[in-house]
């Protein structure tokens, strides 16, 4: 029994399903009534300020959720006379609802035949069919809809996604707590026979990350130390990093590229190699400490070619007050 299954409805179900998207059950039951009472049609939604369709929102998480949510219901009223659209094909134009919304709203509303997969019934499906390859592939996500769809015809559509739901968030639960004892299925249920549902569903490899290898310097001028602002999007955006090379770059190469700096470097350390992992990518690194000499002045060539490429020299105070240097340079902090 759930709020949202006992006042079905398609402005109900399709704000129950939005909420359920990335948050539990239990938490979504409170913030279902409030919002409800606060909003009760789909034209309060679309006249409502944004301010008080996020403050409803305020705990949920995910924002971009009840933005297009409101976006939504602004269409279904300019669009659609105010009538939410009444197919899975036609629901999956408004912002926010893709292949699974569209389906659970139409399954449960307007009893449409359409299986709403979701990650519980790709998992129930590749446990019943022992489903050797990875389901959550477009290959799979295909065979276990016409399965689903197959075993839905002469059921209430909605009552059968939701049951397969409520199956897959209570009895055939992920990996170590599957309770096949108390499961309805069982004696349909491929992997059960064989005593192995635990191998499946078959999850897709591991992607290996890419590695990058960099030489990283700490080139000294006196009191100061060089470093540059990194770009404000992407890894890192806006932290401040050590100059630094592509590769793995030898004493003598170290030396050079300093020279080629437009400086004049005195004497270099070696300060050994350092690894830092990040999700998608993994630096190798090895370092060098370089102290230079005051700048050549010399008129021409390679002048302050650091500065062209966005490097300064910073004092003691600026590195140690404001300015951050990320933690995959942890190992060469060691060293300021
Ligand atoms: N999770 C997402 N939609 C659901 C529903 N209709 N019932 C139970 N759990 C759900």
């Amino acid at each position: 029994i759930l709020p949202w299954r006992e006042e079905p409805g398609p402005y109900h179900t399709w704000l129950s399903e939005i909420m359920l998207q990335q948050t539990r059950v239990e938490a979504v039951k409170g913030y279902y009534a409030r919002f409800l009472s606060a909003l009760p049609e789909i034209s309060d939604l679309a006249n409502a300020e944004e301010e008080k369709v996020l403050k409803l929102w305020e705990g949920l998480g995910y924002y971009s959720r009840a933005r297009n949510l409101q976006k939504a219901a602004k269409k279904i009223m300019t669009e659609y006379a105010g009538e939410m659209p009444n197919s899975f094909q036609e629901l999956k134009k408004l912002p926010g609802i893709g292949e699974y919304t569209a389906a659970a709203i139409a399954s449960i509303v307007y009893k449409e035949e359409i299986p709403a997969l979701d990650g519980n019934l790709l998992r129930i499906f590749a446990r019943l069919t022992s489903y050797p390859k990875v389901v959550l592939e477009p290959e799979g996500k295909k065979l276990a809809f016409s399965y689903f769809q197959e075993k839905m015809q002469g059921i209430d559509p909605g009552d059968f996604n939701q049951a397969l739901m409520d199956l897959g968030s209570g009895v055939c639960l992920p990996k170590g707590e599957i309770a096949c004892n108390s499961c309805p299925l069982k004696a349909f249920c491929s992997s059960a026979k064989a005593g192995n549902p635990s191998d499946y569903p078959k999850l897709p490899e591991k992607k290996k990350r890419k590695v990058e290898q960099y030489s990283i310097f700490l080139i000294r001028h006196q009191e100061e130390l060089m470093l540059k602002k990194r770009e404000n999007k992407g890894l890192l955006a806006g932290l401040y990093e050590f100059y630094k090379l592509e590769g793995h770059c030898s004493e003598k190469e170290a030396l050079e590229a300093v020279e080629n700096l437009g400086l004049r470097p005195l004497r270099i350390k070696a300060l050994g190699e350092a690894k830092h992992i990040f999700t998608h990518k993994e630096w190798e690194m090895i370092g060098y400490e370089v102290y230079c000499g005051d700048f050549q002045e010399e008129s021409g060539k390679a002048k302050r070619t650091w500065e062209k490429q966005g490097y300064r020299f910073y004092s003691k105070e600026e590195i140690h007050g404001e300015l951050s240097i990320p933690s995959a340079f942890a190992y060469y902090k060691q060293f300021l």
